[in-house]
C-alpha cells in the first residue's frame, strides 16, 4: 500500500506514515477546529509533488478561501492546483464548473456529483478535497438517497486510485463514517478562556493508528501536530 502525505508530519506519524493512496477518508469537527487548513495542507502537499489536485469548496466562497489561506503562507499561483467555487450564487443556483450549467443546489445533489464525477473521470487528479461535503447532504431527503448518491463518486475516485479528503461539519457520527477508510477528527476546547487544540483518528482500515488524542497547534504558518504528546484539555 502506497502512503501519501497529510502535509501535515506529526499527523502522518499518528497515521503510521500517511493516508493510503487511492482511498476516501472523512475529515470531521466543528466550525473552526481546522479542517480547511488541514485540508489545505493536504492539497497543497500534492501540488508541491507535481500532482494534480482538485479542491472543491461548497462552504466558503474561493475568493475567501485563497485570502485566509494566504494569511497561514499556502499559494495559489500553480497550474497542478484547480480550486472549484461550487458554493451557492444565490439561493438555490451553484454553477461547479465553467461551462456546465448552473447547478440547483437546493434541488440536486445529484447534478453536482456528476459534474464533479465527470471531472474527475476526465483528468487524473491525485487528490481531491470537498470542503464541506456537508453542505450537499442538506440538499438530500433521506440518508439511504445521500448514500446512492455518493456511492458513484466513491466507485469513480477508487478507479482512478485518487485520494480523497471529505470534510465534514457533523460532530456526530455520520453516515460517511461507514463508507470512507479511515476518519480524522480535530477537537477543540475551552480551558479557562483558551482553545486548546487536539487530533484524533477514530477509524483506519488496513493499517496500525496512534490512538491517542494529540495536541494541535494552527499558526501563521499552519497546523502542527505534536504526535509525541498527549492531549490534555
Ligand atoms: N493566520 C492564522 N494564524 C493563526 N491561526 C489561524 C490563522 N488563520 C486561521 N487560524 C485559526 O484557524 C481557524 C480556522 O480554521 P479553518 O480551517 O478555517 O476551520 P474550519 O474549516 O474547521 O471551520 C480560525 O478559527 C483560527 O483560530
Ligand atoms: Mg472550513
Amino acid at each position: 500500500m502506497v502512503r501519501v502525505s497529510t502535509g501535515v508530519p506529526g499527523l502522518d506519524a499518528m497515521l503510521n506514515g500517511g493516508l493510503i493512496k487511492g482511498r476516501v477518508y472523512l475529515l470531521k469537527g466543528a466550525a473552526g477546529t481546522g479542517k480547511t487548513i488541514l485540508a489545505m495542507h493536504f492539497a497543497m502537499e500534492g501540488v508541491k509533488n507535481g500532482e494534480d489536485v482538485l479542491y472543491i469548496t461548497l462552504g466558503e466562497p474561493s475568493k475567501q478561501l485563497v485570502e485566509n489561506m494566504r494569511s497561514i503562507g499556502f499559494e495559489f499561483d500553480d497550474p497542478h492546483f484547480r480550486l472549484v467555487d461550487a458554493t451557492p450564487i444565490d439561493h438555490v443556483k451553484s454553477v461547479v464548473f465553467t461551462g456546465s450549467p448552473g447547478v440547483e443546489f437546493g434541488e440536486s445533489m445529484e447534478r453536482l456529483l456528476s459534474s464533479i464525477i465527470s471531472e474527475v473521470e476526465g483528468k487524473d487528479y491525485s487528490r481531491v478535497v470537498v470542503d464541506p461535503i456537508t453542505m450537499m447532504k442538506l440538499t438530500v431527503e433521506s440518508e439511504l438517497k445521500y448514500r446512492k448518491l455518493l456511492l458513484p463518486f466513491l466507485k469513480a475516485v477508487h478507479r482512478k486510485n485518487t485520494t480523497v479528503l471529505l470534510v465534514s461539519e457533523e460532530e456526530r457520527t455520520n453516515v460517511e463514517e461507514y463508507m470512507v477508510s479511515g476518519v480524522i477528527e480535530l477537537l477543540r476546547r475551552d480551558v479557562n478562556g483558551t482553545f486548546v487544540r487536539g487530533v484524533r483518528v477514530t477509524k483506519f482500515r488496513g493499517s496500525a493508528v496512534d490512538e491517542n488524542t494529540r495536541p494541535l497547534k494552527i499558526t501563521s504558518r499552519g497546523m502542527v501536530v505534536l504526535s509525541d504528546r498527549v492531549f490534555r484539555p
